[in-house]
């Protein structure tokens, strides 16, 4: 039998070329962002609920970057696992000048210069109760801990940061940390806020990674609940008024809806994290042979852009890279 359909949509699916015009998002490897982890340690370390992904070495960040700017990845995004004997209640080794990340930015830029590099600005990893901010008396404080966050920037910057990424989630950073380094001449140094940043039980491998668990509580009071979309418009505005040059919605995957709303209601580009625990769970199913890696992860960056992200941090930057590469 013959259906009388004038519109048939199959008709710009019949074959590639066709299904090339008719194609409306673009991935590429200039779209990504390889997140890494720096330790103090001579070896590169393998992260358990991370699998592919190391503590690196400073010498095993050079390689690594080496690597991923051959494969068309030239943006990265540093975190370090500090020592435990480091990590004290005032946070102060986050602007320690001879610290683990400002050495790296160091090297880095020395010997790539063309690398783009993207530092994180809060606390968590450096502070003894695995907060992003200072705590008195179980609260999170919000003006100290912006005190110490511009302190941080500003050292990140004086290593040769080219973006500078508050992930704190504090209010007024933006417009602070902004200010700060203007006053000290850094008004080439970009900010990429973590503007819409959930309280989401997808970091937990990150956490893992960094030994960066909130020793107490949990962050709710200072990242979004994950329930609310109309609060992202507040975040965007506050940001957007502050001075950011970038802003970010994080996680990716379950927050799809969110990156769209953001893309729908900014000029600014829009950044997407695929955090650590949508790493772990892709990976895990790709181990177990339960999900085509390639094809799935692939998918997954693609929705994250069709949703509107310009931009895309995630662990599979390398591998995404090297598949796009192949066709
Ligand atoms: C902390 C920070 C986190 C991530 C990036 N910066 C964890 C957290 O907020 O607890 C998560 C990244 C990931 O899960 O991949 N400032």
């Amino acid at each position: 039998m013959s259906l009388n359909l004038p519109i048939r949509p199959r008709r710009n699916r019949k074959n590639a070329a066709l299904r090339g015009f008719a194609r409306e998002t673009h991935l590429g490897p200039e779209h990504l962002v390889l997140p890494l982890f720096l330790h103090e340690g001579a070896e590169n370390q393998e992260i358990g609920s991370m699998p592919g992904c190391f503590r690196l070495s400073l010498e095993g960040l050079l390689r690594e970057v080496e690597g991923a700017l051959k494969e068309g990845v030239g943006a990265f995004d540093l975190f370090p696992a500090i020592t435990e004997g480091l990590k004290t209640s005032d946070g102060r080794e986050a602007y320690n000048p001879a610290g683990l990340v400002p050495r790296a930015i160091r090297a880095l830029k020395k010997e790539f210069p063309e690398a783009l590099v993207i530092t994180d600005v809060a606390l968590d990893p450096y502070n003894s109760d695995g907060h992003d901010g200072l705590v008195r008396d179980g609260k999170i404080l919000n003006d100290e801990t912006v005190e110490i966050l511009i302190m941080q920037a500003l050292c990140h910057a004086e290593a040769g940061a080219d973006v500078i990424s508050p992930s704190d989630m504090m209010d007024g950073r933006i417009g602070a940390i902004r200010g700060g380094l203007d006053a000290r001449g850094f008004t080439e140094v970009s900010l990429l806020s973590y503007c819409v940043k959930y309280a989401s039980s997808f970091y937990n491998p990150f956490r893992d990674a960094l030994d960066s668990s909130p020793k107490f509580g949990d962050k709710k009071t200072y990242q979004m609940d994950p329930s609310n979309a109309r609060e992202a418009l507040r975040e965007l505005a506050l940001d957007e008024a502050e001075g950011a040059d970038i802003v970010m919605v994080k996680p990716a995957m379950p927050f799809l809806d969110i990156i769209r709303l953001v893309r729908e209601n900014t000029a600014l580009p829009v950044a997407a994290y695929q955090v650590s625990g949508e790493y772990a769970m892709l990976k895990a199913a790709a181990l177990n042979g339960w999900l085509d890696e390639r094809r799935t992860v692939l998918e997954s960056l693609l929705g994250i852009r069709r949703a509107g992200a310009d931009m895309i941090f995630t662990y599979f930057a390398r591998q995404a890279a090297r598949w796009l590469k192949d066709g």
